[in-house]
């Protein structure tokens, strides 16, 4: 076992890391992005967004990708000149969420798989291949609390609660599949808390205080640092505990 871990240790590369990050018109993927860029072992760092945000700083290079779509998705990933360590997907949505199951649709339904489950799963399916296989490398899409069964003590939302939970099988899915080719690959889900965004002003009430972005990326970025093999197939919140499925 310690030896082992004295391995895992040698084969990590501290310095000069490559990171991508889906998502990053978003303002969580937007704060990730610059929360790397304040990093000193950061080579790269390539956004990819469906409208191409630019971002000031050079060391950011900024892709155009529609995530719901093969194509677009598998240019984008054979164009790459390198390889990766750590891939994060930031992308999700959150529209009318249903207070009844009277409130559910079809079409919401799959809007919210559309926007929170499919794009994970399709990333991984181009990019898991652009991670290195011999070194420690990371993969982490951005869920949500509510997509824990065992936390849904309040019932409701039920189209965007099961795109997360559906989200977090796939997460699991990957991470099991992916320790297969590398015994050094982590894959994991995360919560950002409850955060300052386009996404979560409707449902923002008067005097309950929100995350900004760049306070939640921080802390997401510090959970990502510290997540070793043991965690792989989890999820974990922006303060590092542990979110049951
Ligand atoms: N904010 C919170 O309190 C909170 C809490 C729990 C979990 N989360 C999760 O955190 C992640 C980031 O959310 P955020 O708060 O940063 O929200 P945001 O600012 O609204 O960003 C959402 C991102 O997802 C993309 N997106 C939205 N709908 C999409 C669709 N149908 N297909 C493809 N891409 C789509 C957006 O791209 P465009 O700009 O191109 O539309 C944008 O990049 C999401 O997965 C969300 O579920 C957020």
């Amino acid at each position: 076992m310690v030896k082992n871990s004295i391995v895992r240790i040698k084969a990590y590369p501290m310095t000069n890391l490559n990171v991508a990050i889906f998502g990053c018109s978003g303002a969580i993927g937007k704060a990730l992005c610059i929360e790397y860029i304040n990093k000193p072992n950061i080579d790269n760092i390539i956004a990819y967004s469906r409208s191409g945000e630019e971002f000031e700083n050079n060391q950011i290079k900024s892709i155009k990708v529609d995530y719901c779509n093969e194509q677009s998705l598998a240019e984008a990933a054979s164009s790459l000149q390198i390889k990766l360590d750590i891939i994060i997907v930031a992308i999700g949505a959150l529209d009318n969420p249903e207070k009844s199951i009277r409130d559910l649709s079809t079409e919401k339904f799959l809007d919210m798989f559309n926007a929170n489950t499919i794009p994970t799963a399709l990333i991984a399916k181009y990019y898991l291949p652009c991670l290195y296989r011999d070194r420690i490398t990371k993969f982490a899409s951005i869920s949500a609390r509510v997509g824990s069964i065992q936390d849904n003590e309040l019932g409701g939302w039920y189209s965007y609660r099961a795109s997360k939970s559906a989200l977090n099988m796939i997460l699991k899915g990957l991470s099991i599949e992916q320790q297969r080719l590398n015994h050094d690959s982590i894959i994991f889900g995360l919560h950002p808390g409850t955060v300052d965004s386009k996404l979560s002003r409707p449902f923002q009430k008067k005097n309950k205080e929100y995350f900004s972005p760049e306070f939640s990326a921080k802390k997401l970025v510090n959970v990502i640092d510290a997540k070793t093999v043991d965690d792989n197939g989890k999820i974990f919140a922006w303060d590092n505990t542990i979110i049951p499925y």
